[in-house]
């Protein structure tokens, strides 16, 4: 698959075919996503894959109270990842002192940068995807995510069981501008 087919064709998939995903595929999807770029290579971007389905929907029925679509979603999914990030080094200098106005978020620029990557990736190996930002907190303490890292968001991945339309984009003629 080329690039732009790639781009152009992933979609965000919330319906789900019953088949496993391999954890050796899901590994690969990995290591493409260890492409993307990263604040100076820092790499912060780590992988919690969750495929046992007692524990997926144990995280639809209590961790989607705010937003009972997700639990859907995620209910349908044979896998979830969970995106954490180390905290203290996009941004960060050796110091501890922040190296722009930013501050420490460019931790999240660096998941997002990630998370884009793995999503292409999976979608090139015949996998569809949704990225999910709304969860409950009580989620990280479930999932054991450690004091030095922060969960960043969810993704669904699966076989999709639906071919969705892709949403309205704006224009280039809305996106861009000319500084002149
Ligand atoms: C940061 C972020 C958070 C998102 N959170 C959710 C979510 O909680 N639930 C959901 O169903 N979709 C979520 N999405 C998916 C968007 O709704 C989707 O990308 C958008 O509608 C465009 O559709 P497309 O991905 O098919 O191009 C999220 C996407 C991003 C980038």
């Amino acid at each position: 698959m080329d690039a732009l087919s790639c781009i152009r064709g992933r979609r965000s998939i919330r319906n789900y075919k019953d088949t496993a995903v391999e954890r050796s595929l899901i590994e690969e999807v990995i290591a493409e996503a260890a492409l993307a770029p990263s604040w100076k290579n820092t790499q912060v971007t780590r992988y919690l894959v969750i495929d046992d389905k007692a524990k997926i929907n144990e995280i639809a029925e209590k961790f989607t109270t705010c937003f009972s679509y997700n639990g859907g979603t995620i209910a349908k999914a044979p896998m979830l990842v969970a995106v954490t990030a180390l905290k203290g080094r996009s941004g960060v200098e050796k110091d501890g002192s922040f190296t722009t106005k930013r501050e420490a978020s460019w931790l999240m620029f660096d998941a997002g940068c990630a998370v884009q990557t793995f999503c292409l990736a999976a979608y090139e190996k015949g996998l569809g995807t949704v990225i999910m930002g709304i969860f409950d907190d009580g989620i990280s303490e479930y999932l054991g995510i450690p004091e030095d890292r922060e969960l960043v968001n969810l993704i669904c991945v699966g076989y999709a069981d639906e071919e969705p339309a892709a949403p309205r984009r704006k224009s280039v003629e809305d996106l861009v501008s000319y500084f002149e």
